[in-house]
C-alpha cells in the first residue's frame, strides 16, 4: 500500500471486530507519531495505549459516535473498540496552539493503522473527566482527544457531496455509511 492509497482509501469506522490488537502493533503506531511534523520541534505530544478490557469498558463510555445520525449509529456491545491511543500534550512542554501537532500526529496514527489493516476513529466529543479519572493521568497532561482502534466490522464508502450541498454521513437501506465529500474542482481554488 501506498501513501496516497492510505490517504484517500481511510475512512472512520464505528463497527469493530472483537479480536485484539498485539501491543507492538500499537506501539508502532505511536512510533510514527512521533516523527510527525510537529511546530518548533517542540513535540509535545505524550501517548497512552489502552487495551485492558476493564478500562476499554468504562472508556466506551466516555465516547460518543457519529453526531449526525445518532444513536443509531452507535457501535453495539460486540462492535464496540478493542483498543484506544490517549494523545495527550504534555502542558510543561507546550499548552497553547497544540491542534496543529496533534493533528500531524493522529493523522499519522491513523494512516499507519489502515495500512496495518487496522481501522480507526478519531474523537472529539469525549468526557475528559472520564478518561483523566480511568487512566490516572497526571495534571500536567492535557487530553486531546481520543483514537479508538479495532479490525474493520463495517466498511464505509466515500459519495460525492449530494445537489443539496449536504456534507452529513448517513446510511443506507443495508446499513452501510455514506460519506460524501467534496470533488477536487470544489476544493482546487486556482492553480497558477
Ligand atoms: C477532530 C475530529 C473529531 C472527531 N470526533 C468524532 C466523534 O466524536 N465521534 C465520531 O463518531 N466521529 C468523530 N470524528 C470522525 C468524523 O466524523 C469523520 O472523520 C468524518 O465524518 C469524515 O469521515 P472519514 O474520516 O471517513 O473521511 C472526528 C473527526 C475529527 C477529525
Amino acid at each position: 500500500m501506498n501513501v496516497y492509497e492510505a490517504a484517500t482509501k481511510r475512512r472512520t469506522v464505528r463497527k469493530f471486530k472483537q479480536d485484539r490488537i498485539q501491543a507492538d502493533i500499537l506501539k508502532k503506531f505511536v512510533d510514527a507519531a512521533r516523527l510527525s511534523p510537529q511546530g518548533a520541534n517542540l513535540q509535545a505530544l505524550k501517548y497512552i495505549i489502552v487495551t485492558e478490557k476493564t478500562l476499554t469498558d468504562i472508556i466506551f463510555t466516555a465516547t460518543s459516535w457519529a453526531g449526525y445520525i445518532r444513536p443509531t449509529h452507535n457501535p453495539q456491545e460486540n462492535e464496540r473498540p478493542v483498543a484506544y491511543i490517549v494523545p495527550l500534550v504534555d502542558s510543561e512542554i507546550k499548552n497553547t496552539n497544540y491542534d496543529n501537532d496533534a493533528g500531524a500526529a493522529i493523522q499519522t496514527i491513523l494512516l499507519t493503522a489502515y495500512e496495518e489493516g487496522i481501522a480507526s476513529c478519531w474523537l472529539g466529543a469525549i468526557n475528559k473527566e472520564i478518561i483523566k479519572n480511568t487512566l490516572e493521568i497526571p495534571d500536567k497532561y492535557i487530553i486531546h482527544s481520543l483514537i479508538a482502534l479495532g479490525y474493520p466490522a463495517e466498511s464505509p464508502e466515500v459519495v460525492k457531496v449530494g445537489e443539496d450541498g449536504s456534507i452529513k454521513y448517513y446510511k443506507d437501506e443495508s446499513g452501510v455509511l455514506h460519506v460524501p465529500k467534496r470533488c477536487l474542482d470544489d476544493v482546487l481554488i486556482m492553480v497558477k
